[in-house]
């Protein structure tokens, strides 16, 4: 084994989290754990897992379910694609592979929602197999103990950070050192303040050698992220309010909204303006209103744009039919 991943278990065999989804004998949950933890917080998924697990406690019973219901189990977490994957994968899972997640590793790959780093992280945590896995966390660890040049984003950097997961994979024990990594990257090899005194990787770790580990990983200098400014209004009917679906495609596909429009730039300019926010409203969802008082602005970031949504309480003029 090398001295890298000889230190990295025997810190792992200490000092490991507890998680609902370790040492789980079953290849689903691990499935399951995987897709919630993209992009998402361990501390967040616990209790959405648990409560997955218990709605939907093997594929074929999340096979038979209705995607409403997935959706409800779901609702909080963000990214509901992935929700929509994992309900269409256990489909194909429990008619083509009479509901057990298949071990070939093309078989997994063809799955919706799932690409490289799920395939890796499934083949060694549930299968045992030695296949090595890259998360965001992952290409940091590596990019700093390699003191890594490339951008780790770009498709050469990303070659070089694989080729340095499999190098020091351990034969027969892909699962730990998969796990003990994301362990690493989310309480010691942190992106900012790093806990290197408490590494059990700090000496042979090039980055810290040199004092750079801050530095690493070098990312492609990143575009500015749209900002949008969109209304939503709040129409009320004794203890009913008005919501709208979206469509059946794209961000949030299907999902229930207050009605809400995105105002265009040139209308924004001089600030959010009464005939602006009913115009815009009109032309985007076909519902007229006559807006009232403002009720507060609610900002969120997506992925690729931030949005700042001013909301109002209106009365209703009319709806499409
Ligand atoms: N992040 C992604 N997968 C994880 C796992 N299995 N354990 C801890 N953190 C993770």
């Amino acid at each position: 084994m090398s001295r890298l991943s000889t230190r990295l278990l025997n810190w792992y065999n200490k000092h490991k989290r507890i998680l609902p989804w370790r040492d789980h004998p079953d290849p689903y949950a691990v499935w399951v754990s995987e897709i919630m933890l993209q992009q998402t917080r361990v501390e967040t998924v616990i209790p959405y897992f648990e409560k997955w697990m218990k709605l939907f406690p093997t594929i074929k019973k999340l096979a038979k379910a209705n995607e409403q219901d997935v959706l409800n189990a779901w609702e909080g977490l963000g990214y509901y694609s992935r929700a929509r994957n994992l309900h269409k994968s256990a489909k194909v899972v429990a008619e083509k592979f009479n509901g057990e997640l298949p071990r070939n590793l093309d078989d997994l790959k063809s799955l919706a929602g799932i690409g490289k780093y799920t395939v890796g992280a499934i083949a060694s945590m549930a299968f045992g197999m030695d296949e090595a896995t890259l998360d965001g966390n992952l290409r940091r660890i590596f990019s700093r103990l390699f003191d890594v040049k490339e951008f780790a984003d770009s498709p050469a950097g990303e070659k070089i950070l694989w080729s340095l997961a499999r190098e020091n994979l351990p034969k027969g024990k892909a699962g730990d050192y998969n796990q003990a990594l994301m362990d690493l990257g989310s309480t010691i090899c942190l992106p900012k303040n790093p806990k290197c005194l408490l590494c059990p990787l700090i000496q042979i770790c090039e980055a810290r050698k040199k004092g750079v580990q801050e530095l690493r990983p070098i990312l492609k200098p990143k575009k500015k992220t749209p900002q949008y400014i969109d209304v939503a209004v709040v129409v009320l009917r004794r203890d009913e309010v008005l919501l709208n679906q979206r469509p059946a495609d794209g961000l949030l596909a299907n999902m229930w909204e207050f009605p809400n429009a995105r105002l265009a730039e040139a209308a924004v300019l001089g600030g959010v303006k009464s005939k602006e926010i009913v115009k815009s409203l009109k032309a985007q969802t076909k519902i007229q209103v006559k807006q009232k008082e403002a009720l507060g602005i609610v900002n969120h970031a997506y992925t690729h744009f931030k949005v700042s949504v001013h909301v109002y309480q209106c009365d209703l003029i009319s709806i499409p039919k």
